[in-house]
């Protein structure tokens, strides 16, 4: 039995489905009778639908919603007014969970900066020293603007930790955002009622960040191993600097991070988890951002200028040699540092700036637990430096650690 799809009918599904994954929506329901009434608004009168504010204004692309049978595209047209933009009210604040992480946040309508609760936790000259070390590779301060980094140190007070103390509860309601001053904290996962530990952080890092983010339940245990100290920020001072500033870091590298080729089979929502949580970090001619034989913590990308990836090859005696050897170069939208973050495996080369460069940074967690589906093209380009190191030194021994 042939059924008729009436017309109109794909480009109206189209267009919603198009908003729905611009928008991410928690309540796709609410979400619909929002965005069809506006539509029918729209085509009833020229005048444009009353909105309230706005959480993000997106004009709908017409243009993606036609489909490719030119008959039925004039008919179409009349159902579909020209230039509509939807722009839905924003979430209500009650429903504070949401399964899909990617809740929109609107930085004109913060309710904490109405209230403007700034908090400060007194320190001494010590601790505030301590706090500073912990911090200054934490990669979601390294976008925010100094004011704005140090109203954050100013927010942030210390938690002492026994050994086997249950940092963050799997399920419960995210209270802070915690950054490591020392220890070493097991992330445990429950799935299908069997826990089991991805990782853990050892003396560095930060964790803590999804629930509050996102308004979604803790989505791990961490647990001390040993005893430790962490610096906790509290949920409403990260929501006004940390989210805000979230928001417009998706203004920034949204069409950046589109480009990055390794990141097209990417859903757009899941791209803009990884600007979630991606840091910047900018370095100057010479500058060494990889040391062969270190331990990894994260994978870069190359934003502006260039880097020049450099290998110590073996001697014949199996030495390693001082010589560092050019033996590639990576641009704008390229990656770097993926390898032992894959393998598991020490730094396989150096990397050096060559000229003014900004990379993109996402830490291993991060790196984890968003890029596993690309994990099939980072392998088959792994594979490309066995073959080049074989060119170059005649052997690739030297991935073999
Ligand atoms: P949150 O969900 O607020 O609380 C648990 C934290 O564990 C989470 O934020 C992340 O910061 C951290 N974490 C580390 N690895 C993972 C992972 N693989 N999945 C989820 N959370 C993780
Ligand atoms: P990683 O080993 O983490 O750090 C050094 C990086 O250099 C490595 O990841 C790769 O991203 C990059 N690289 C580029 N070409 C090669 C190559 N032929 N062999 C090893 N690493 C390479």
């Amino acid at each position: 039995m042939s059924v008729e799809v009436p017309v109109g009918l794909t480009d109206l599904l189209k267009g919603y489905t198009l908003e729905v994954l611009k928008q991410r929506p928690a309540d796709l329901l609410e979400f619909a009778v929002q965005y069809f009434t506006c539509l029918r608004e729209q085509r009833s009168s020229t005048r444009s639908c009353s909105r309230s504010p706005v959480t993000r204004a997106v004009a709908f692309d017409q243009d993606s919603a036609q489909t490719d049978s030119g008959d039925e595209d004039e008919e179409e047209d009349d159902d579909f007014p020209e230039d509509f933009t939807f722009k839905p009210p924003p979430p209500s604040k009650n429903n504070r969970r949401v399964s899909v992480c990617a809740e929109a946040y609107n930085p004109d309508e913060d309710e904490d900066d109405a209230s403007d609760s700034r908090v400060v936790h007194p320190k001494t000259d010590q601790q505030r020293h301590r706090l500073q070390e912990a911090c200054k590779d934490i990669l979601l301060f390294k976008t925010l603007e100094q004011d704005q980094f140090n109203e954050v140190l100013d927010s942030m007070f210390e938690v002492l930790v026994k050994p086997q103390e249950c940092i963050i509860n799997q399920g419960d309601d995210g209270d802070n955002f915690y950054v490591i001053e020392r220890g070493v904290y097991d992330i445990v996962i429950q799935k299908d009622g069997v826990s089991r530990c991805v990782g853990h952080y050892d003396n560095k890092g930060s964790f803590g960040e999804l629930a509050l983010m996102y308004n979604t339940p803790r989505a791990a245990t961490i647990m001390s191993t040993q005893e430790g100290a962490l610096w906790a920020l509290d949920r409403a001072t990260f929501h006004r600097l940390i989210v805000k500033n979230n928001a417009k870091k998706r203004k920034m590298y949204e069409s950046f991070i589109e480009s990055v080729p390794l990141l097209k089979s990417l859903q757009l929502s899941e791209r803009m988890k990884i600007v979630d949580v991606l840091g910047m970090k900018s370095f100057k001619n010479g500058d060494q951002i990889i040391r062969q034989g270190d331990e990894a913590d994260c994978f870069y990308i190359v934003e502006s200028g260039e880097v020049k990836i450099m290998m110590r090859s073996k001697t014949r005696a199996g030495q390693r040699s001082n010589e560092e050897v050019e033996i590639a170069r990576c641009t704008r939208g390229q990656y770097f540092g993926e390898l032992a973050l894959v393998t598991n495996k020490p730094r396989a080369a150096s990397v050096y700036a060559s000229g003014e460069t900004r990379c993109l940074v996402i830490d291993v967690q991060a790196f984890e637990r968003l890029l596993g589906s690309c994990k099939e093209i980072l392998q088959r380009n792994i594979s490309h430096y066995e073959h080049q190191l074989v060119a170059l030194f005649g052997s690739s021994d030297d991935l073999k650690h």
